[in-house]
């Protein structure tokens, strides 16, 4: 037999398949349950639309979260046969068996059937000052001009600034599931994107967020997280990088100096027949 010919291979239009859902009513139920549905199976049908098709025309009060459907938002993740994936680009085909289980990520609360609370992942993110950090403030208030920064500086955290938020990684992570006070994969990964973007200078600001208990020196580094992100993010990676920039401020005192201001191309004027750019209306 081809290994493509299982019993529970379901690439056949139309044929049937069993959705197992975690229902769960903070109203009224004192613990989750799972509730099964049937379906027919249509080419290229996502696990999402699975649930969509469920709401629509079986049972209108399931829950689950979702926006984009194009693995962009990340709010669809969902833990689908034991992995933690994004619902909305996991093709059903894919999963190669008629019984699918869905339930939401582990590792947070649940809010209702297959909704998490992903509230610590907001706040762990918002923790570690996700933006760019400069210490010459005036030239952030009014800006003059443009940070340098070559394409091999880029190229330094492009990949982390891919992450959509989803929360997969946290749910895949073995510490995250017995110490909920640990930063988390996410967050810690994000705190190594801005760590190591030229333009920033905010690692000695971030250091109560990083340097404790709970924080960066807390991941065994299980690669969990990497193995789970759907968009190829490498948060383990981050996260052991992010350790040695606090190593070298913490232990050996080395500051990074952070990217400066380009030069103004020379001979070059205001074009008469440009508008001018209009005044700045955003209060600081
Ligand atoms: S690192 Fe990957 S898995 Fe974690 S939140 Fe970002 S996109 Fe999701
Ligand atoms: S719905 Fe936006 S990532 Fe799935």
């Amino acid at each position: 037999m081809l290994a493509t010919e299982s019993k529970d291979n379901i690439s056949q239009k139309g044929q049937e398949v069993q959705i197992k859902i975690l229902r769960f009513d903070p109203d009224k139920d004192k613990t989750p349950y799972f509730q099964s549905y049937r379906l027919k199976h249509e080419r290229g049908m996502t696990v999402l639309d699975a649930l969509m098709l469920i709401k629509e025309t079986q049972d209108p009060t399931l829950s689950y979260r979702k926006s984009c459907r194009m693995g962009i938002c990340g709010s669809c993740a969902m833990q689908v046969n034991g992995k933690p994936v994004l619902t909305c680009q996991t093709q059903i085909k894919e999963l190669n068996s008629d019984r699918i289980v869905v339930r939401p990520l582990p590792n947070y609360p649940i809010l209702r059937d297959v909704v998490p609370d992903l509230r610590n992942l907001f706040n762990q993110h918002q923790n570690i000052k996700p933006h760019i950090i400069r210490t010459d403030m005036e030239e952030v208030n009014n800006p003059s001009g443009e940070f340098v920064q070559t394409p091999e500086e880029l190229e330094k955290y492009l990949q982390f600034s891919y992450c959509v938020k989803c929360g997969a990684c946290l749910a895949a992570c073995p510490t995250c599931a017995t110490d909920e006070s640990f930063t988390g994969p996410q967050a810690l990964m994000t705190a190594y994107r801005y760590v190591s973007d030229s333009r920033d200078a905010g690692l000695e600001n971030r250091l109560e967020a990083l340097d404790i208990r709970d924080g960066v020196w807390r991941c065994h580094f299980a690669g969990a997280c990497s193995e789970a992100c759907p968009k190829g993010v490498d948060p383990a990676l981050g996260i052991q990088l992010l350790k040695k920039e606090v190593f070298k401020l913490r232990v050996l005192g080395l500051k990074k100096e952070p990217a400066p201001l380009a030069l103004k191309p020379a001979n070059v004027g205001h074009r008469k027949d440009i508008p001018k750019a209009p005044e700045r209306n955003v209060e600081k």
